[in-house]
């Protein structure tokens, strides 16, 4: 439907902005941290920069913070890295690593920034990695304990919380996302893995409304609307199978609290489905989030399968572009769409399909954790003129106000990210932030923070509550 006029973002609406631990942080053996799967997982050929160095927010973040509320971020989310917190992944925690997230939550509520904190994003320590990481059972246990040391810290200072970045990601792109190496391609394996993660989410959700009845807390999957490649009713089952299996499975666990059946029946017949012990449905059942916050990039169109390597996209292992799968779906490329520098198609309009889809489904309040343009940014006479990535918010802000327009509930958007970040397949050279990050993928640089012209874009569309786009 079109408006004669938009709804107004709501006043308490949270504009964010966000990182991740490995990706943004640095130090990643200082001061005691112990090794995540991310720092010693195999380099791809075009993933040159390591997460040794980073954005080194981690001794940059007093100067950052400033950075983000002069943005006039009104919230940050953010990942505690769980081997810097817990270097084995479980047992004794490092006081270094503690005080560190203190220190960042304190900064960013004197300056009156909300902390969004993610638990765990692809970083699974390695330590825990080595006991078979998800595959082990016990890791079930070691995030639960995680869990309440996060809520027992610093459960007074945040009150939204994030369990899972993109636990659908991890499970379907696996190899690329370094949350389980131990699954040697083995899909059955991973949806064991899935089920386990499941558990340990639905616990931690538990844990959370009896120690901080007042937070509230959420899972952050990836999702996006996946459309038909035609009108063809072929084409129409396969939108959906791969809606189940790539969204709603990951939804329906973390909201419902159990398997959504055409997921569970594409499991059964691949002979995939997990063992589930006794109690497992109770405890997802019980694991109740009181929002959903989700990640989106771009829309997926897919055909029916033919059965063939036709089936497949030749586009490799990344995270956002269809893949195809034989017997389920087809990757179709959406010719409507753009494509940005690394192959994206880009669909504001899919951001308000999505929010709408996931809003008729639970009817739960709604927040977009990422959102964004990874691009080659240049820095030229200490500016970076990245017109390309307002003109990607912008409109994607525009959908989210059609959104709200249309009943749909959304109380904050966090684009991705607020400050550069090593990415996860292309090293530093493809950016995100509002702040560029003065360094090249070998050569360090001074790292020195420069503020691009989309931030004082957003700084304008914050101040204003959204009310000025252009
Ligand atoms: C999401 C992840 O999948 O996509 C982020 O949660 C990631 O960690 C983002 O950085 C963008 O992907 P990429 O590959 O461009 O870094």
């Amino acid at each position: 439907m079109q408006y004669s006029q938009v709804s107004p973002f709501p006043s308490d609406f949270l504009w964010g902005a966000s990182t991740s631990a490995y990706q943004v942080e640095g130090g990643w053996d200082a001061d005691g941290k112990g090794p995540s799967v991310m720092d010693v997982r195999e380099r791809h050929s075009d993933d040159i920069a390591d997460f040794t160095v980073a954005a080194d927010h981690y001794h940059h973040y007093r100067e950052d913070v400033a950075l983000f509320a002069e943005l006039g971020l009104t919230a940050y989310r953010f990942s505690v890295s769980w081997s810097r917190v817990l270097p084995d992944g479980d047992g004794e925690p490092n006081p270094a690593g503690v005080a560190f997230y203190h220190n960042l939550i304190d900064e960013l509520v004197a300056h009156g920034i909300e902390p969004i904190l993610t638990m765990y994003h692809f970083d699974l320590p390695d330590a825990l990695d080595q006991r078979g990481g998800w595959n082990n059972r016990d890791t079930i246990d070691a995030f639960v304990a995680y869990a309440r040391l996060l809520f027992e810290e610093y459960g007074s200072k945040v009150s939204t919380w994030l369990t899972i970045n993109e636990q659908n990601m991890m499970i379907l792109h696996s190899q690329a996302l370094g949350s389980a190496g131990r699954n040697g391609g083995d899909m059955g394996v991973m949806y064991q893995q899935n089920h386990h993660m499941a558990v340990a989410q639905a616990k931690a959700m538990t844990l959370c409304h009896e120690i901080l009845p007042e937070a509230k807390i959420g899972p952050a999957p990836n999702i996006v609307s996946v459309y038909p490649a035609s009108p063809d009713p072929a084409d129409i089952v396969a939108a959906d199978d791969w809606d189940a299996v790539r969204n709603l499975l990951y939804l329906d666990l973390a909201v419902r609290g159990s398997y959504h059946p055409t997921a569970w029946a594409y499991l059964t017949e691949r002979g995939w489905t997990p063992d589930i012990l006794d109690g497992d449905l109770d405890t997802l059942a019980a694991g109740r989030p009181d929002f959903i916050a989700f990640n989106y990039y771009s829309t997926q169109t897919v055909g029916a399968p033919r059965g063939d390597g036709a089936d497949l996209s030749q586009r490799g292992e990344d995270q956002q572009i269809v893949r195809g799968e034989v017997g389920l779906y087809r990757a179709v490329k959406n010719e409507l769409l753009d494509t940005n520098a690394f192959g994206w198609e880009i669909d504001p309009v899919g951001m308000r399909t999505t929010l709408r889809r996931i809003w008729d489904r639970y009817r739960l309040p709604l927040i977009i954790t990422e959102n964004g343009l990874g691009a080659v940014d240049e820095l030229v006479d200490g500016r970076i003129h990245d017109d390309y990535r307002i003109d990607y918010l912008r409109r994607h802000i525009e959908q989210i106000q059609w959104a709200i327009s249309d009943g749909v509930e959304v109380f904050g958007y966090c684009p991705w990210t607020a400050i550069d970040i090593v990415s996860t397949h292309q090293g530093f050279k493809k950016r995100y932030g509002f702040i560029y990050v003065d360094r090249g993928e070998d050569d360090l640089r001074e790292l020195a923070r420069v503020k691009k012209d989309s931030f004082f874009w957003y700084q304008i569309v914050i101040s204003s509550q959204g009310s000025k786009l252009s």
